[in-house]
């Protein structure tokens, strides 16, 4: 398989940074539910520890992601797609991409704000950029709680219309983002 996108798939690379930031958020809401059933003492500063430097290593992920997707060509829509879903599918990977770098630069704020500021996995700490605050942590906080229940949705969401394309209109939607072989031709829109 081949690492670069072209212009019917996504390449390896696409298809690591996609599947893994998946993995990752799926850790992160279980995480962040943990912490929150436990009462405030060391298990769940252990926990929003790892919660933190999963979050960090996301808006890494993220960067390098659109980085590599910059130097690519973006597979385009199968040309029987209605225009509004193509429009739907491209507002929603925008959302989606500012839900993945803002939720976790919110969460960062909002240690910071906290006065606990953010060690990656014990390893390297991070720079706070805002002094502690009551009310930015307290604004942060559930602003924090607001993007990561719309990234939720929204990929709810996105998760029912790859699997729309694959069992309903019969595509290589979701087979482009998959390590397996394509059925058809796909063209760009
Ligand atoms: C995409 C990445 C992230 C997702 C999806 C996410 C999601 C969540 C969710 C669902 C909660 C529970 C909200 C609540 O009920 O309090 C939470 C809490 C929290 N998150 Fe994140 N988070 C992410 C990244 C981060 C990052 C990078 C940091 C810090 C560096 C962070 C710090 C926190 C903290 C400290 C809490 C607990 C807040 C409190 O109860 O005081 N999060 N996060
Ligand atoms: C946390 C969950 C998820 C997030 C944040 C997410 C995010 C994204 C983003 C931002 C893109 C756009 C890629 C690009 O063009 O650069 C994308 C594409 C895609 N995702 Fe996800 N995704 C998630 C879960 C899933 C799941 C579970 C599936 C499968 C059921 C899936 C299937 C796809 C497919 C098939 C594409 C390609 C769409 C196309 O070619 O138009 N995603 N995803």
């Amino acid at each position: 398989m081949q690492l670069k996108n072209d212009e019917s798939r996504y390449g390896v690379v696409a298809q690591l940074f996609h599947w893994a930031i998946v993995a990752l958020i799926i850790v992160q809401f279980i995480l962040a539910n943990r912490a929150d059933n436990l009462p405030l003492g060391p298990a769940k500063i252990g926990v929003l520890a790892q919660h933190k430097s999963f979050g960090i290593t996301i808006l890494a992920l993220v960067l390098l992601r659109l980085i590599w997707r910059w130097l690519n060509v973006v597979p385009g829509e199968p040309k029987d797609v209605p225009t509004w879903q193509r429009i739907a599918a491209r507002f929603s990977h925008v959302a989606l991409y500012a839900l993945l770098l803002i939720t976790p630069i919110v969460g960062w704020l909002m240690s910071s704000a906290r006065n606990f500021p953010v060690s990656w996995f014990g390893l390297v700490t991070l720079p706070d950029f805002i002094r502690p605050s009551k009310p930015a942590y307290e604004f942060l906080h559930q602003t924090h709680e607001l993007l990561a229940g719309t990234l939720f949705w929204l990929a709810l969401l996105h998760v029912a219309a790859a699997l729309k394309h694959h069992f309903w209109d019969k595509d290589d939607v979701l087979r482009r983002m998959l390590p397996v072989k394509l059925t058809q031709e796909t063209t760009r829109s």
